[in-house]
């Protein structure tokens, strides 16, 4: 059990009023834990006649305890390549990227950057991630087994590609294709582990290629979907090129039956109306990156057209072109492009998106994102304020609305105190202060 202050939203809505009218907030709480998952969280004064002995409990107080942050759009071969100058989408790919990816054909590399990337994760209190690896299968075997050994319920895949790239990134048709099926035989389901069907996008694919990922779709049909979509102008325009006989980008992943619950697109900046209600007829995702955007100069995306649209919507980070693993930040970014364009994001809308929203874009609202009785065990303990200018603007702060959002504005990985999988503390700061 655990005694602090909690903040969620209890269940799953859309548009700010019905997002708010679901925070619940409870200052002095008590969580109860069975087996890494939620059996109820109440006020203190309801809950403590449910513990065996008074004292039964770790005591957090002062904290504040949300639901596991969702990151629905990173790449984990990316992360020793955050901050690459002076770049737009294309170029940046090839002149950064690629290189960086074709390390990943050591098994050793990619096993001592899963634990890197995970660590990271969890220091920023990220608990599930839906997750790019490079074209290599041993780069998926290294992340997701470093991921069962914490228990994380973390969605990852095997890039797939085979033109547009360099020839040590790219594959045939019927290699991604086996490699593909048997990284799913492996470790789709297997704990909390799922696989998505990575092509890279509709560039780097022939459509032989799609027509195999298609393929894929149809006998694993409760795999996901991870892949870009419309996030630069030259992109879109190459796709148009690329695919005359193609309508719109969205169109081309439409037409190999893509599209779909469980199918997540990164970006979706550019996209025409029709391609919007596409989204929406086909209940797919999208995944709002704010930092890479921003540090791509790939353009604003239209959150508030997405929430008219009613298309479900999480939050990236997008790292390595997203410049942050701190959800926090990232929130904070999104809170500007907002700005930009006269919308006004809330801290609980915010905090939604990051969490129950981003589960429901990954369609695992059912298992985690808030805690309700039944959820997984996934959570994050905040330290509200740990420096003096946060400290000074906390205690200016009248609710904690005004204090979620301060987190977003001044807060970072400094604040993730102590970050819970599965019912255990997999992560806490001050081991990592002994250490220094
Ligand atoms: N589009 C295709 N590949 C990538 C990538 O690695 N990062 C981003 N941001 N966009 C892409
Ligand atoms: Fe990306």
């Amino acid at each position: 059990a655990i005694r602090g202050h909690f903040f969620d939203i209890t269940a799953v809505a859309e548009g700010a009023e019905a997002i708010a009218q679901r925070a619940r907030n409870i200052e002095d709480g008590l969580l109860l834990l069975d087996e890494g998952r939620i059996v109820s969280l109440v006020p203190w004064e309801e809950g403590r006649a449910q513990l065996r002995h008074e004292q039964d409990y770790l005591d957090y107080r002062g904290k504040l305890i949300v639901p596991g942050f969702v990151d629905s759009h990173i790449h984990y071969p990316q992360t020793e390549m955050i901050g690459a100058y002076g770049e737009q989408l294309l170029t940046w790919l090839e002149n950064y990227t690629f290189p960086v990816e074709g390390q990943y054909h050591s098994p050793d590399h990619a096993a001592r950057m899963s634990a890197f990337f995970l660590n990271q994760l969890l220091a920023n209190g990220t608990t599930t991630a839906l997750v790019f690896g490079t074209v290599h299968p041993q780069s998926v075997d290294a992340l997701f087994s470093a991921a069962q050994r914490l228990e994380m319920r973390l969605i990852a895949g095997k890039v797939m590609m085979d033109r547009n790239a360099p020839d040590y990134l790219t594959e045939s048709v019927e290699q991604s294709y086996q490699q593909t099926r048997e990284l799913i035989e492996r470790w789709h389901n297997n704990g909390r582990l799922g696989y998505a069907l990575t092509p890279r996008f509709a560039p780097t694919s022939s459509p032989q290629l799609l027509a195999a990922v298609q393929a894929l779709r149809e006998a694993y049909p409760d795999t996901w979907l991870h892949t870009h979509l419309s996030e630069n102008l030259d992109e879109v325009a190459w796709v148009q090129a690329l695919w005359p006989e193609h309508e719109s980008y969205l169109g081309v992943y439409h037409h190999y039956q893509l599209t779909g619950k469980r199918s997540v697109f990164a970006h979706a900046i550019h996209l025409a109306e029709q391609e919007w209600e596409c989204l929406r007829n086909t209940d797919s995702s999208v995944a709002f990156c704010p930092t890479s955007n921003l540090f791509l100069g790939s353009g604003l995306f239209r959150l508030q057209t997405c929430q008219q649209k009613r298309v479900r919507m999480g939050i990236g980070t997008d790292v390595g072109a997203g410049t942050t693993f701190s959800m926090l930040q990232t929130l904070g970014e999104a809170y500007k492009v907002a700005q930009l364009q006269s919308y006004r994001l809330c801290a609980s809308e915010a905090f939604y998106h990051a969490t129950l929203g981003g589960a429901h874009a990954l369609d695992l609202d059912d298992k985690i994102g808030n805690f309700q009785p039944g959820k997984e065990a996934d959570f994050v303990v905040l330290d509200p304020a740990v420096t003096p200018l946060q400290t000074l603007r906390f205690n200016n702060s009248r609710d904690i609305y005004e204090k979620l959002f301060v987190l977003m504005t001044l807060g970072d990985d400094r604040n993730i105190w102590r970050t819970w999988v599965n019912g255990k503390c997999v992560w806490q700061r001050d081991a990592l202060e002994v250490a220094a």
